[in-house]
């Protein structure tokens, strides 16, 4: 007998002590009779234990078993990962008697009176756990048969509410929102266009989000499911609602600076403290000591090769080692050694730099220079907002003016975009502490940056798209191998500095076989990007060149263009990569531009018109040689199509079976459930978000479940496709099993005009945080808005200004999510 102390774990019901993460016992308790749980035994018991956490053996009174004592541990049952287990024994008299588990992955048991429940663990493949129940010299067991996961719940219909649509048996709260004041001097969010400050708010556009668990004494705690930071990124604005009546000089004139700033810091990344104040009800912590908002001005520091290079040296930061903010933050990325990876996507358009014209900034430009700019798009007029126009007022206005002047490059701004494009790591438990760019990493339109599954003694790896059409895959390779003691150290940014400033950094190509090739991007082995119309060769000169100008590198080893990679996820069953290809068009990938990795072209109708190319995109994924995250070559397929199942030519372009319940198109966010939860063990649930333009007649943007497969477990296949003109062409291609009821459902849909964006849990798994991005986008008239979301979560809410916002879902019956 392991210990006999009653309530060695737990009191009955105190939240505090329930340090696994899971919830109370009561809670448990009240949880028995839910549809999704299995129950076992039945009959009424009379006899009382309690369990702790780590013990398998239990104990309980100490009064005399008579000699009649009969023990009936139940009847043996079946069930799925995830799914909620009680066994109920029956034991006649009162007395001392033990639960034991003899059998199958070790489970954590909880419960009162005489039931004991826990969480099937998350298996590969059929799996037994067995239990026995002694009392006084009389013993049974009862035999749980558990079987990979299954969904448990019932597919979110097409539909263009605005609300944010669930499963029945779900509960939708509103968590945080733009405008929501998190630091002290900002006021209540009017949402009327006069609010100020958004350095202490929640900032616009809410993207990518990660949960960081605290203890009690808010201290880091991977393993809390009650209370933690939620991080989230800032991607972009909805500037016609930040202002009464939208903003003023947008396209000409000079812009208001009050407006300016407004925008400028809506930006950027956001790390709130949100706590469960019981039954998963979460709640912001507007008061936190570890509130932090990081914004376009926030000052940040260079790491990796190409720290103090002249490429990062401007007016600003003469050293080239420091800089200012982070901007267009889209996906992101977990460190296990408990930071975040904030990635930055489409910096080049904030920018003033002229490229034709009177004013065009060429004449004190090096060729190489205007290359790299051209390559990069950095040409606009006036930037996305026109903050340059407010150049020469202020620092934090000039800096988006990066036309180079008659003097050295340390008078102006003109490296100014060399300081974007990079992933920026944060250690959101130490608010003080200045975010990383890890140069090493390269610069590119980051949409995020994934690790791979860390192994002791092996390097690991980090993948990332850059998202414009026709651009590619990359892979981080450390130098330095991983040693698991380095998961908890305090100083997170140095463990970021081993891991992530030296190493290799590759660009996928895809060939036509399955098989697949990593190109290291590396002076001395990257040729001459060779002369592309007009632009003449670009000659690398440095690795520091190859790592600002990782475009131009990849193009010169032959990299493979993709349909618009977005997010990459890693499978942490098996270390399968997934990257979301969310969509291209006939312009950029005309039908003579197919290949096996990007191969569908065909006409798809919309509303009354049409548009042409791969508009509904794909999700594909590959497995390293050997599997080992250092691997320089892979086996590849495509793990899935968009598509609308009602337009589709099930032969060419439904590649993937899908019907109405599961059809989706643009995939972007992709999420591995976390291993800390049968969701995201054994047969892991994967999670897929769309940012869509080409089914919005249908549905609006929405998150799916997913339970796939493995690499190679569908086969080659051979499309026609067809252009707008009529044309038609083949392509062979590689597709993976086909979509089922069983593998691919709807589990939510958003309100009208947002992308779906950013997922995460709780360790637990037990509640599913979920950003809502620009609800109600394309209204032009800030009083006339096209969405009321959030705000018509609770009913109808005519005229309401819309925000984006990040929704935290639960069961009503205390479930894991998805399963
Ligand atoms: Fe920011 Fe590619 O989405
Ligand atoms: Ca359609
Ligand atoms: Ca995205």
């Amino acid at each position: 007998m392991a210990n006999c102390t009653r309530d060695a774990a737990y009191t009955d019901g105190d939240v505090d002590t329930n340090f696994t993460g899971l919830r109370t016992l009561n809670e448990i308790a009240d949880e028995r009779f839910s549809r999704r749980q299995t129950l076992v035994g039945g009959l009424q018991a009379s006899a009382t234990a309690f369990l702790g956490t780590s013990l398998l053996a239990a104990c309980g009174g100490d009064e005399f078993i008579p000699a009649e004592t009969t023990v009936n541990a139940g009847q043996d049952a079946t069930t799925t990962a995830g799914r909620l287990v009680t066994i109920a024994p029956t034991i006649s008299g009162n007395g001392t008697f033990t639960v034991e588990q003899f059998a199958g992955p070790t489970v954590t048991l909880t419960g009162t009176g005489a039931t004991r429940s826990f969480f099937a663990p998350g298996v590969a493949a059929s799996t037994t756990l067995g239990f026995r129940i002694a009392a006084n010299g009389q013993v049974d067991d009862v035999i749980i048969t558990v079987n990979p996961a299954q969904f448990g719940f019932t597919a979110v219909a097409r539909n263009t509410n605005d609300v944010v649509t669930v499963p029945a048996g779900h509960n939708v709260t509103v968590l945080t929102r733009l405008g929501d004041p998190i630091l002290p001097g900002a006021g209540a969010f009017a949402n009327n266009g006069t609010d100020t400050n958004y350095a202490a708010r929640i900032g616009d556009h809410g993207d990518a989000l990660y949960y960081y668990g605290l203890s009690a004494a808010g201290m880091r705690d991977d393993n809390s499911s009650i209370r933690g930071l939620l991080v989230q990124n800032h991607e972009n604005l909805n500037v016609q609602y930040l202002h009464p009546n939208g903003p003023t000089n947008l396209t000409s004139g000079v812009r208001p600076a009050a407006e300016a700033l407004k925008e400028i810091e809506a930006h950027g990344v956001s790390i709130v403290e949100i706590q469960d104040t019981g039954n998963r009800n979460w709640v912001m912590v507007a008061n936190s000591a570890l509130n932090r908002r990081i914004t376009p001005n926030t000052p940040v520091v260079f790491n990796g090769p190409v720290r103090g290079t002249d490429f990062l040296k401007t007016v600003g930061s003469p050293s080239g080692t420091t800089g200012t903010g982070t901007i267009n933050n889209c996906a992101n990325g977990y460190a296990e050694w408990g930071t975040n990876l904030t990635c930055e996507e489409n910096w080049a358009g904030y920018f003033r730099r002229d490229n034709t014209g009177a004013g065009a900034d060429t004449a004190n430009r090096t060729a190489r220079e205007l290359t790299a700019l051209r390559r990069y798009g950095v040409n606009s007029s006036r930037g996305n907002y026109n903050w340059a126009s407010l150049a020469g007022t202020d620092p934090i206005y000039t800096r988006w003016d990066a036309r180079a002047g008659t003097g050295a490059a340390t008078t102006d701004y003109r490296n100014e975009p060399n300081t974007f494009g990079w992933v920026v790591e944060i250690d959101p438990f130490n608010p003080a502490s200045a975010p990383r760019k890890r140069t090493a990493l390269g610069r590119i339109a980051r949409e995020g940056a994934w690790i791979s599954n860390l192994v002791e003694g092996q390097r690991l790896a980090v993948y990332m798209g850059d998202d414009s059409r026709r651009e590619y895959l990359y892979k981080f390779v450390s130098d330095a191998t991983w040693t698991n003691a380095d998961r908890n150290r305090s100083d997170r940014l140095a463990v970021g500095d081993k891991y992530l400033d030296a190493g290799t950094l590759y660009v996928a190509r895809f060939n036509a076989d399955g098989t697949g090739t990593w190109l290291p991007l590396v002076f001395g082995q990257v040729p001459n990007r060779p002369a592309v119309g007009s632009e003449p060769e670009y000659v690398f000169q440095s690795q520091a060149d190859i790592l600002v100008n990782t475009r131009l590198a990849a193009d010169a080893v032959g990299a493979t263009p993709m349909d618009r990679p977005e997010w990459t996820a890693v499978n942490p069953a098996n270390g399968e990569v997934y990257l979301t290809l969310t969509n291209n068009n006939a312009t950029l990938r005309p039908i003579t531009g197919t290949d096996a990795a990007n191969p569908r072209h065909y006409v798809e109708p919309v509303g009354t018109g049409s548009t042409s190319g791969n508009p509904n995109g794909h999700i594909i994924r590959l497995r390293e040689t050997g599997n080992s995250a250092a691997a320089t070559t892979f086996n590849w397929d495509i793990y899935l199509f968009g598509a609308d199942s009602t337009d589709a030519n099930a032969t060419n372009v439904n590649l993937s079976g899908l019907n109405a319940d599961n059809d989706f198109s643009s995939p972007d966010g992709l999420w591995f459930a976390r291993p800390q939860n049968p969701s995201g063990v054994g047969r892991p649930l994967l999670w897929i978000q769309t940012d869509d333009g080409a089914f919005t007649d249908r549905t609006n943007n929405q998150m799916l479940a997913a339970l796939p497969g493995r690499v190679g477990d569908g086969g080659a296949r051979t499309i026609t496709n067809t252009a707008s003109n009529g044309t038609t062409a083949t392509q062979a291609t590689i597709v993976g099993t086909a979509a089922t009821a069983a593998n691919l459902r709807r589990f939510l849909t958003g309100p009208l005009e947002a992308e779906i964006t950013g997922v995460d849990t709780t360790p637990d798994g037990r509640t599913i945080f979920v950003g809502i991005q620009h609800p109600g986008e394309d209204a032009s008239d800030p009083n006339a808005p096209s969405s009321n979301w959030p705000a018509s979560q609770a009913g109808a809410a005519p005229g309401v200004r819309p925000r984006s916002g990040v929704v935290a879902i639960t069961r009503a019956d205390g479930g894991i999510i998805g399963l």
